[in-house]
């Protein structure tokens, strides 16, 4: 075999070469770190809020400093849809929009998790959101340059309005604000409403000034949002879930450095496990500090108020079938048992 004469000039750059090679865990240990900003529009004492701080936290433990999460609650950088437009663009990094958000980017089956009764308790709703039907529509995203992570609890919404909501007919012209989903706004129009979509950050001056009349969502929104000091009556109706996708730019997710990227993961498995048990317990309590504030007052449903919704508002699945898709209703009520003619 001939070995290749090297010239001097040659061994010393390839030296030199090994050397700067050598050196670059130092260099890389003093570069900046890699700053992930997530965007939120919850207050800090929400199960999104405090999922997003325990993120936070176990990153950068366990990037050693590598990663800096700057998280930003209660619509302070972005409100809901500029957030996820900005997401797409790469000004933010990570999201938690609420699973009621994501039709107008084109990806209607979310609207799925909005159908009225579908879900009755965060037990069913888990097997859909971890089971392959929430796998594959985290994967839907990605067409629209969007990673999938996870997807975390809030929990099942009220009803609050300045009249006590207690009978389908009670909700005749009121005005409610609603999230950006059509079958949100299917289920207000059954029920008689008039639905308005709104950006979550300004529902508490529109309830104050009168712009709407009512609102949903789960009590630990109401709570944190002061909604329950200008709203005089809170049904507990518990007609629908509200949760989350956790999101981020798949660009941006792609090139971290591949230990970056499965540190974050390990994060984002936990920081879920996390928001997801604390999630009731924060609801319960934030409805407790509603009954005590004595601001508002709770309303329960009697078993034939119940059923009476129920008729009116299950016939929204079947208006929806076109839009979230039917063999997908189909699926989560095998996987379910829920039956919409019982
Ligand atoms: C809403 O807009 O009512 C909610 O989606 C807010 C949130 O993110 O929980």
């Amino acid at each position: 075999m001939k070995l290749r004469k090297y010239t001097r000039r040659q061994v010393l750059a390839t030296t030199g070469a090994a050397a700067a090679a050598l050196a670059a865990p130092t260099i890389l240990r003093a570069q900046a770190p890699i700053v992930i900003k997530f965007s939120h529009v919850v207050a800090t004492d929400t199960p999104k809020g405090k999922g997003a701080d325990y993120f936070k936290k176990l990153a950068e433990e366990r990037t050693k400093g590598r990663v800096k999460v700057e998280v930003y609650p209660n619509s302070t950088l972005y409100k809901d849809r500029e957030e996820v437009e900005a997401l797409q663009l790469g000004s933010v990094h990570m999201l938690a929009p609420s699973l009621a958000k994501f039709g107008p980017l084109g990806v209607r089956e979310f609207e799925l998790f909005d159908l009225p009764y579908i879900f009755d308790n965060y037990t069913e709703l888990h097997g859909i959101t971890e089971g392959p039907i929430g796998q594959a529509l985290l994967k839907k995203l990605e067409s629209k340059g969007i990673t999938g992570l996870a997807y975390w609890d809030n929990g099942f919404k009220v009803m609050s309005a300045n009249k006590p909501l207690k009978k389908p007919e009670d909700f005749k012209g009121v005005k409610m604000r609603i999230q950006s989903s059509k079958v949100l706004e299917s289920q207000m129009r059954a029920l008689g409403a008039i639905p308005q979509v709104m950006a979550f950050s300004e529902v508490y001056q529109a309830l104050q000034t009168g712009v709407v009349d009512g609102t949903e969502n789960p009590p630990s929104n109401l709570y944190t949002q002061k909604m329950h000091e200008v709203q005089k009556y809170v049904t507990l109706s518990d007609h629908g879930y509200l949760g989350y996708a956790v999101i981020t730019n798949k660009k941006f997710w792609d090139g971290l450095p591949a230990d970056v990227r499965t540190a974050l993961e390990g994060a984002m498995k936990d920081a879920t496990r996390y928001a997801n048990e604390i999630a009731k317990k924060e609801n319960d309590d934030a409805l407790e500090a509603v009954r005590k504030s004595g601001k508002s007052q709770i309303l329960t449903l009697t078993p034939e108020e119940k059923k009476a919704w129920k008729k009116v508002l299950v016939k929204v699945h079947r208006e929806n079938e076109d839009r979230v898709g039917k063999d997908l209703i189909a699926s989560i009520y095998k996987a379910t048992g829920f039956d919409p003619n019982a």
